[in-house]
């Protein structure tokens, strides 16, 4: 049974957001059965903002809670390119007769009316700081919304850690454990890079788990030449093989990020990646030692979470719901100081919570002769 008596709204709708991360599983079934609990009824807006513009909902039940809290991925789908307040719907013709240009509208009040012909009365939105963003123009629309963070690159400014990022430092450092006794074997440099976008935390946690000689962080820009010291002393002193773990974001002091892929279609259209072979490349050429790299890419983002972030997705998702009873609402579920609590949903738009210097795991790192790369 809930804690708190109910229900302040009969029918509520939930979605999930942006890019996937384990653990968005955990946080519906922790909504809908809290929700059912209370006598409410719960619709699941289908693939993101995508099926609130496209009218895509369906209704869901307690069997459909069946065994999805340990399942990666989220059973609603997703979307990272829909933005209800610019949405294509058209192109111009191209040249000579118009410019070519997609043209775009905001479909918030269709997306609204979609809602309110389904009695959908309030709504808890999964994602990560875009979503927040468009969960903010609802509730400033009417709309009561509560928001709960999501993503793996622990980055939502406002709260201090997010569901997913546990599970990708897990992946990670599981994939470098493995790494490291492949390039001890055949004394090897092995470099590894994780995703992260603009944030250093997987690279961070994962680099010292799994005891990387060498953390490449997007916050901390780094030089070449501690890289090769550190790994020709290395090599010198008898050590095996040197494990480089980079974040897809990391850069060295005065270059630029190495860009994947730009996809127009998102509203974050930039794709990070490609840092880590291009240092593979640099490393053998300068040091001699034979270098190859991993990209661990969606294995981070994909698999069943583990268990703390079971744990968070669920007192995350409750958390929710209580707002949502209180009437507390535009308000984002946040962690601060380890405990619960909601800042305001419009806090985290446009903001990313980064690295900072003074980080107490990177002076840890140190301590245990772990190069950044700047000294
Ligand atoms: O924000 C989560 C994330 O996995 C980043 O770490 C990564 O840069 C990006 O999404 C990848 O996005 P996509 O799935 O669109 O390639």
């Amino acid at each position: 049974m809930s804690t708190t008596s109910c229900p302040v709204v009969r029918r509520i709708a939930v979605m999930t957001g942006g890019g996937d991360c384990p653990g968005l599983n955990a946080v519906i079934r922790a909504v809908v059965l809290d929700a059912l609990t209370c006598g409410m009824t719960v619709v699941g807006v289908e693939d993101g903002y995508l099926g609130l513009i496209e009218n895509r909902m369906r209704e869901l039940t307690e069997r459909d809670m069946l065994g999805i809290l340990a399942r990666g991925g989220t059973i609603l789908g997703s979307n990272n390119k829909s933005n209800p307040s610019k949405y294509p719907v058209g192109q111009n013709p191209p040249p000579p007769a118009g410019d070519g240009k997609v043209i775009y509208a905001d479909v918030t009040r269709n997306c609204l009316a979609h809602l309110r012909e389904r009695g959908v009365e309030a709504m808890v939105v999964i994602g990560g700081d875009g979503t927040m963003t468009s969960a903010a123009t609802f509730s400033q629309m009417g709309l009561p919304v509560v928001g709960v963070p999501k993503t793996i690159d622990n980055d939502i400014e406002g709260t201090e850690i997010t569901f997913g990022f546990q599970t990708a430092v897990a992946t990670a450092t599981d994939a470098m454990d493995r790494c490291r006794t492949t390039a001890d074997s055949h004394h090897r440099a092995m470099i590894v890079e994780v995703m992260g976008r603009n944030a250093g935390w997987i690279a961070l946690h994962a680099g010292v788990a799994s005891g990387a000689d060498v953390i490449l962080l997007p916050e901390i820009p780094f030089k070449m030449e501690p890289i090769y010291t550190k790994i020709v002393h290395r090599s010198k002193r008898g050590r095996k093989s040197t494990l480089v773990c980079v974040s897809e974001g990391a850069a060295p002091l005065g270059g630029a990020k190495v860009v994947a892929r730009v996809d127009p279609t998102s509203p974050d259209p930039i794709r990070l990646g490609g840092v880590g072979k291009w240092l593979a490349e640099q490393i053998e050429e300068a040091t001699g030692v034979e270098s190859r790299f991993a990209v661990l890419g969606h294995t981070q983002r994909g698999g069943t979470p583990v268990a703390s972030d079971r744990v968070l997705s669920t007192m995350l998702g409750h958390h929710a719901m209580q707002l949502l009873r209180e009437g507390k609402v535009g308000r984002m579920v946040a962690v601060q100081h380890g405990q619960l609590t909601d800042i305001d949903l419009r806090e985290p738009a446009g903001r990313q919570r980064l690295v900072k210097p003074d980080e107490p795991l990177i002076a840890a790192a140190r301590g245990v002769q772990t190069s950044f790369g700047d000294s």
